[in-house]
């Protein structure tokens, strides 16, 4: 049935990928259970719709010409337990909290995607944890098994699947009323500073927000149009995850009526880690087929010749705002590699995204024991990611991370100088450690600044 349908990608079949090697996914100890999840999730509406993930890639691209720029963060692993409106309201006001700095800061547009509403599935370096003294599976996340130190929890359980499916589904309709609802209004911008666990350590954002109010308040005196202010009252907000569990995204995959190609249903971006960017394998195959924009996660081991070649099997037609590459090297390794990736990709002739990763280069085991990432190692990455583009001439367009709107202590440094000792205070994460929401601020004043400084370069040499 599947050969009659358009596709951009030649021989590509939704089920494909279950040709060829299979590497982060759970072995599924009951193929029955399995088989009846994954025809009832493909019988349910898809939680996003293909035009939507063709106006993101039509902003991605505009970032990827330096016109706008991508910010994406949220969990590492969403879970099942810390499912709440107010942990989704806290996530999506941080965004806006970071955006509405870079915009201000920058002067540029920034697209907002949540690494939310689909964020579940874990790849592990190791198959295997010891907690407590008992060797376990490693936890993969919630949407394949359960979190608890015991054999009978980490037993892979499809049923999952559908949980997440409605946890995405219920997560990704607040988002939409949030978005445009009335929360995301800049007129409220004053009222986002709720919340703040330290208020004296807000105050840089509060200046900004005075300064945005009086911007608004001189609009409307100018006789600013209802027409226009209505941008101003929504945002645009999509989603994306870890494209890892390939049944779900197999189950969810559908054929968009307006151009008849695939369109993966599961969220608007999905990426591949860098554990399973195999040009060859089983992750690769599924995101070719797919219409969505994709991003593909670019670590130290990443030779010129794979990239080329993930290039050629991504993204073969170099349609803009389909491929983001997101890099992530660690604090003091960016020299390295970054400019041996923008060679590959300029000798390519190739249109890309560049996106920074300052988290997953710079996890370390902190005195206490605790799985941490030193906040001066992320914005030392952040640094070194845009003094290479500039030393390159390229476009600096984007920065990806793991942050919570919650008061979380998982990594050290920041204003608040999180040490070693607090780590045990508030560490919640299922997975790596997370920015907080002040560390987070902090990280967008940092980018603000880069971005702006970028800018003026840019702008004084097309005046030169
Ligand atoms: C992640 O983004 O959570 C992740 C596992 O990243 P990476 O594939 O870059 O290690
Ligand atoms: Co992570």
């Amino acid at each position: 049935m599947t050969s009659t349908i358009k596709t951009a990608a030649p021989g590509w079949t939704r089920n494909g990928w279950r040709a060829r090697p299979r590497v982060q996914m759970p072995d599924w100890p009951d193929a029955a259970a399995l088989a009846a999840v994954e025809a009832r999730l493909a019988k349910y509406p898809p939680l996003v719709f293909a035009g939507e993930a063709r106006r993101l890639k039509s902003h991605l691209a505009a970032a990827a010409r330096g016109e706008q720029f991508l910010l994406q963060g949220g969990d590492c692993a969403e879970s099942f337990a810390e499912f709440s409106a107010d942990t989704i309201r806290d996530t999506f006001r941080v965004m806006l909290q970071m955006a509405v700095v870079l915009t201000w800061g920058a002067k540029v547009p920034v697209v907002k995607v949540g690494r939310i509403a689909g964020q579940f599935a874990k790849p592990r370096s190791a198959p295997t944890e010891v907690v407590g003294g008992v060797t376990l599976p490693s936890y993969r996340g919630d949407i394949i098994h359960g979190f608890d130190p015991t054999p009978e929890a980490r037993r892979p359980d499809p049923e999952r699947m559908l949980m997440a499916y409605t946890q995405a589904a219920a997560t990704l309709n607040l988002l939409r009323a949030f978005s445009t609802g009335g929360y995301a209004d800049i007129h409220r911008v004053h009222a986002w500073t709720l919340g703040f666990a330290e208020q004296d350590k807000a105050e840089r954002y509060r200046a900004v927000s005075v300064q945005i109010a009086q911007a608004l308040d001189f609009m409307t005196a100018a006789g600013v149009s209802p027409d226009t202010a209505h941008t101003l009252q929504s945002v645009e907000f999509y989603t994306s995850h870890e494209a890892l569990l390939l049944e779900y995204e197999e189950a969810l995959c559908r054929i968009d009526s307006t151009t008849g190609q695939w369109v993966a249903g599961s969220g608007h971006m999905l990426w591949i880690g860098d554990r399973t960017r195999q040009p060859d394998g089983a992750h690769v195959e599924f995101c070719r087929g797919v219409q969505n924009p994709i991003g593909l996660k670019c670590g130290p081991s990443l030779t010129a010749d794979d990239l080329k070649r993930l290039i050629d099997l991504l993204n073969p037609g170099n349609e803009p705002g389909r491929l983001t590459l997101i890099t992530r090297f660690g604090a003091g390794s960016v020299g390295d590699h970054l400019p041996r990736l923008i060679r590959a990709v300029r000798e390519h002739g190739a249109d890309v995204l560049w996106s920074c990763d300052p988290m997953h280069g710079n996890t370390i085991k902190s005195a206490t024991g605790y799985k941490t990432r030193p906040f001066d190692s992320v914005l030392r990455e952040v640094r070194e990611f845009f003094a290479v583009h500039a030393a390159e001439g390229t476009v600096p367009g984007g920065v990806h991370f793991e942050m919570t709107g919650q008061d979380v202590t998982e990594c050290t440094g920041g204003l608040h100088a999180v040490t070693d000792e607090d780590l045990s205070h508030r560490y919640h994460t299922a997975c790596d450690p997370r920015l907080n929401a002040s560390q987070a601020l902090e990280l967008a004043f940092l980018v603000a600044e880069e971005l702006s400084a970028q800018r003026h370069r840019s702008a004084l040499s097309a005046a030169g």
